[in-house]
């Protein structure tokens, strides 16, 4: 029988806010989690050059996946082999590669409970079962080793994300190990989105290749790179996984775009602006935070890194796709109501992204606090 997926209702609040647009509305993205700053202007340059250059065929560019070698060794210290790398058009369809190569339908594979949407609905489409891990506020929304030894019987796999969407929370290392351990021990393969590695704003994520080398890493250049249109990405998979992994992509997808590897390899070049880009989200980060308390919204995990906000509004609705659609008529804000992430408890949660400038993050705050402060508790 064909899966039955949900649809990402953070979409559907976007449409609403670009007709709202239309209609002359001053609309503030906080919907999805893109940056709102374009590629790197050595990216931007080299895709310039290329257009006028090369005929672009299919292409798998090994400096590309040289350098990304590299930067593994100079961000964690971790040494991979550039033939580890397998270029995607973004972590997408790095999950479905690494999930369709390493398990096989009926598998069961657990994550946590908020967690990003296409998870539980990627592994749906494969036919796997998704097992969700309910994760609350006092453990940051994150999976821990004690939730996962918990779950019977052990899961196939386990998908971990740290910083993950949509709490911007991390694993603390000592729990990354305790993880890795419950893994070894119950024979769960471990699949880790490091997507959001790189925007930081307290300690800098470790890659579980650092306490796992069996482990498959999907990542990409959307999200720290701000090449999110550019569709680029990598699944990293242990030596003797490639080959496999590669046969699937091959069949799957073919190639990732070639336009995008020159100009990912030249945003290497870029790693200054890039990381100005994050001054700006710590700032907006700060500046909402602050705002919270103010806005009624006190149940948050502060986000160690990404650029959302996952806070919670179950003192005034059980609805917060209608929440978030009213929020966006009356001030058009734009937010994701928390069951994008939580088919659970998401009716209580939204998700504010602050990956926009810090003009427009003062101009939300600005709407948000008299019409958070005119809401009726519910009764
Ligand atoms: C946690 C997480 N993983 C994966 C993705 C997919 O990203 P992309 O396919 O653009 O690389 C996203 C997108 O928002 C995400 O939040």
């Amino acid at each position: 029988m064909n899966a039955q997926l949900e649809p990402f209702h953070a979409i559907a609040i976007s449409k609403q806010a670009h007709a709202l647009k239309a209609e002359g509305r001053s609309i503030i993205h906080m919907e999805f989690g893109q940056p709102s700053t374009g590629a790197p202007q050595a990216a931007i340059a080299k895709a310039h050059a290329v257009l006028d250059a090369e005929a672009m065929g299919y292409w798998e560019s090994a400096p590309l996946k040289e350098r990304l070698a590299q930067f593994y060794q100079e961000r964690y210290g971790v040494q991979v082999d550039a033939s580890q790398f397998i270029l995607t058009c973004g972590a997408s369809p790095a999950l479905v590669l690494a999930l369709s190569s390493m398990f096989s339908p009926s598998d069961r594979i657990a994550m946590a409970r908020p967690g990003y949407v296409a998870y539980r609905n990627t592994l749906k489409a494969l036919h796997m079962q998704p097992v969700e891990i309910a994760c609350g506020a006092e453990v940051g929304f994150q999976l821990t080793a004690a939730a996962l030894a918990a779950v019977e019987p052990a899961p196939q796999g386990v998908i971990i994300a740290s910083p993950a969407n949509p709490t911007g929370t991390l694993i603390q290392q000592d729990e990354l190990k305790a993880i890795v351990a419950v893994c070894r021990e119950r024979g769960i393969r471990i699949i880790s989105d490091e997507i959001y590695h790189g925007l930081s704003y307290v300690e800098p994520a470790q890659t579980i290749l650092a306490y796992e080398p069996q482990a498959l890493v999907v990542s990409s250049f959307s999200k720290y790179f701000s090449m999110a249109g550019w569709r680029l990405g990598w699944l990293l998979a242990p030596p003797g996984h490639v080959e496999r992994a590669q046969a699937y992509c091959g069949n799957l997808f073919l190639t990732a775009p070639s336009l995008s590897q020159h100009a990912g390899l030249a945003a290497f070049d870029a790693l200054d602006e890039l990381d100005g880009h994050i001054k700006v989200y710590r700032e907006n980060r700060r500046l909402l935070l602050a705002a919270l308390p103010g806005l009624g919204l006190t149940t948050v995990a502060p986000p160690d890194g990404a650029f959302y906000i996952y806070a919670s509004i179950a003192h005034l609705t059980d609805d917060s796709l209608a929440f978030c659609k009213r929020l966006l008529q009356d001030t058009g804000i734009a937010t994701a109501p928390g069951i994008d992430f939580d088919p659970v408890d998401g009716k209580h949660f939204i998700r504010f992204s602050f990956a926009v400038s810090t003009a427009e993050i003062e101009e939300a705050i600005r709407r948000l606090l008299p019409w958070f402060a005119a809401q009726p508790r519910k009764v």
